[in-house]
């Protein structure tokens, strides 16, 4: 079936149909581009030489064309002006692209568009002459929006809503696609600020918090605490915590404590936060630089996992998931599925995504339910930390990426200590294939890995530490090794 983009020049309908394609996996089909193969002239051209009416009987032939194509197209801005094109446009799905005038003349460039050349200010004038014509179509608006937040909200109108367990006995865990919409007229919802910009119209007077490490506070604890005192807020209720794995945390560790717990529903809306913060009960707030130093487990009654909200992350914040989701694979052997899909992986297609979340929360839950208070075997899912949060301490660089960083030393160090797998040439290789090569290039010596290792509370005595070891694929062992040994 074939899916349609129309809206005014400049907003999107190229950049954002490659991405929907990607996610998609459906063929991407520009209309402008299919004129000009065909008349083997640029638009420009064509206007100038053969004349408008020229140009709209092609476009209207090539449109018609489409009809039976499985495509995402994008068409151009002027292809609703004849009755023909609307009526042709009408029978299928057509999402027309919102972008307010003020947004477009700074974005738009002149070039290969004829209707500007006297001026990107002509722009307000075909926008009153066309706006009653692209309003008859599905309206998506993308006020404020880049383009993977643009394409998110998209898929949110093109997707249906389908959901899937992950089976276990430890943890409510769903994979909900367009999940979010069920939190429509639910109160006491928490959402960060980028989430709810996106998202926002789904939610009802939701409480906004800042974006990033800085909510998890004991200040913002406070806040929430106050708020829902205010709203009068009883053991009974529940909250919702919408947002990446800083809401989460906080949201967890605020409805674990107030009345002595809550009912707590999580949607966590960052890959990083789907297969990992959000699964396995444990939440905190930093205090006093320390990271995570106040926190409870507690499992939230449901956690929905949508893998839309995946694709209006931002590239690093989606590696970042990809490098723990990964981590989790190493450790329970089953690595083919990134392997074989790196190319899917990077235009975040969404079939493979599901298949990552689907594997990656299961295995979480096999091994957090075997130990949910952190006291053995699930300290190996702190593989690559070591490491990684030596790294992030001393360059800043995102968890995520820093874990991935770590994971690279973590097999230097196992086979320093001895071992020896071929494994570890596929693990770098997927690794190098995509972390940004500046970061792997990054070398700390030893003292400055010391320096923050130290600070690690892993660490049992100041000369040994125990660490996740990677053997091979599949078999990673807690170790206790001397701390000299790490570099
Ligand atoms: N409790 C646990 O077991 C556990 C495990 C791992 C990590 N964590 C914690 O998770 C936190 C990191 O989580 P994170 O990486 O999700 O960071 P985050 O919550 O800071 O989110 C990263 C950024 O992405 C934005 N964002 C969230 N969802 C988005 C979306 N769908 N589209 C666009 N932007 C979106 C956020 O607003 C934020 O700016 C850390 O505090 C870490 O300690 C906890």
């Amino acid at each position: 079936m074939p899916i349609y983009l129309i809206g005014m020049m400049g907003s999107g309908k190229t950049t954002i149909g490659k991405i929907l394609s990607n996610v998609l996996n459906k063929k991407f089909i520009d209309l402008d581009v299919e004129i000009e193969k065909r008349e083997r002239k640029k638009i420009k051209m064509i206007f100038s030489q053969n004349g408008e009416k020229y140009f709209r009987d092609i476009e209207t032939k090539i449109l018609k064309k489409t009809e039976s194509e499985d495509a995402i197209i994008s068409t151009g801005g002027g292809i609703i002006l004849k009755k023909e094109n609307r009526e042709i446009l009408k029978k299928h799905k057509t999402f027309f692209l919102y972008v307010p005038i003020e947004e477009l003349i700074k974005r738009v460039n002149i070039e290969n568009r004829p209707l500007l050349k006297d001026g990107k200010n002509i722009l307000f004038k075909i926008w009153y002459e066309r706006k009653e014509l692209y309003n008859k179509f599905d309206k998506v608006d993308l006020t404020n929006l880049n383009e993977f937040e643009s394409a998110a909200k998209i898929l949110y109108k093109i997707c249906e809503e389908k959901s899937e367990k992950i089976e276990n006995d430890f943890q409510n865990a769903i994979i909900k696609i367009t999940g979010l919409k069920e939190l429509k007229s639910k109160e006491n919802i928490f959402v960060s600020k980028t989430v709810n910009r996106i998202y926002g119209k789904i939610f009802t007077n939701p409480y906004v918090l800042n974006d990033g490490e800085s909510i998890k506070n004991y200040d913002n604890v406070k806040k929430i605490y106050t708020y829902l005192i205010k709203n009068k807020i009883s053991r009974k209720d529940t909250i919702y915590g919408v947002g990446g794995g800083t809401v989460t945390d906080l949201i967890g560790f605020v409805g674990s404590t107030f009345k002595r717990g809550l009912n707590i529903k999580f949607y966590p809306t960052t890959l990083l936060a789907q297969v990992d913060a959000s699964i396995g009960g444990k939440n905190a707030v930093n205090f006093e630089n320390i990271k995570n130093a106040i926190g409870t487990f507690k499992i939230p009654e449901e956690v929905i996992i949508d893998p839309l909200t995946v694709i209006s992350q931002k590239e690093e914040n989606y590696f970042e998931g990809i490098v723990e989701a990964f981590k989790i694979a190493i450790i329970d052997g089953n690595i083919s599925l990134f392997l074989n899909n790196i190319d899917k992986i990077k235009r975040r297609e969404l079939k493979t995504i599901i298949e990552i979340l689907k594997y990656a929360v299961k295995v979480k839950l096999d091994i957090v339910s075997q130990d949910p208070y952190d006291n053995n075997i699930r300290k190996i899912l702190n593989l690559g930390h070591t490491y990684g949060h030596a790294f992030e301490s001393y360059t800043g660089i995102s968890h995520g990426l820093s874990v991935g960083w770590g994971l690279l030393k973590e097999v230097e160090l196992s086979e320093k200590l001895g071992n020896k797998s071929k494994d570890f040439n596929l693990i770098k290789d997927f690794i190098y294939n995509i972390l940004p090569s500046e970061i792997i290039n990054i070398h700390l010596d030893k003292n400055q890995i010391f320096k923050y290792i130290i600070q690690d509370k892993k660490i049992e005595k100041i000369e040994k530490i125990e660490i996740p070891i990677i053997k091979s694929i599949g078999n990673v062992d807690l170790e206790v090794t001397m701390l000299e040994r790490l570099s």
